[in-house]
């Protein structure tokens, strides 16, 4: 069973000093064979599954904006809206059916595996999520996941090398 002080457990990894974190703003980080993205945003620390739960697109570079009074990571790849604090998946759609069709934001429930980070003095830890069962995020965090970006990385170098 896990023990934790301070919010810091056996599930905890040591990710540095706070100011550095700060200073970078985002950090692509590998800990227990996760592949994950610390963020600072706005005073807070986030940290979630770093490849985008809907075709693996590296979360680094989103723009962070709010939706639906949620702050979200907008995936560059295809634009699909991840909150920060939940890794809930969002869009926005209108009801054909309804007499004034006005768009509004939908949930798609929890799609990106989010991990929590705490601080003890000046150092930040992220302790994994141990959220059970399966949540989309975590495909691009098995071996068979993992093969699927590389083989695109590979396709989008050869692709890079023909110009
Ligand atoms: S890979 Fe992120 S929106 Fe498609």
């Amino acid at each position: 069973m896990a023990t934790e002080e301070n919010g810091v457990s056996d599930r905890s990894f040591l990710l540095g000093k706070k100011t550095d974190l700060i200073e970078a703003k985002r950090t692509n980080v590998t800990v227990g064979e996760r592949d994950l993205i610390i963020i600072h945003h706005q005073g807070t620390f986030y940290a979630m599954d770093q490849h985008c739960y809907h075709a693996g697109g590296s979360l680094l570079n989103g723009d962070i904006e709010e939706f639906d009074s949620k702050l979200c990571i907008v995936c560059p790849k295809h634009k699909y809206k991840i909150s920060l604090e939940e890794g809930e998946g969002l869009y926005k759609a209108s009801n054909p059916r309804e007499k004034n069709p006005q768009p509004r934001w939908y949930s798609k429930g929890i799609k990106q595996r989010v991990h929590k980070v705490t601080e003890v003095d000046g150092n930040i830890f992220v302790t994994l999520s141990e959220v059970p069962g399966w949540i989309e995020s975590d495909y691009y965090q098995t071996e068979k996941g993992r093969e699927e970006l590389k083989k695109a990385q590979d396709s989008d170098t050869a692709d890079g090398s023909k110009c």
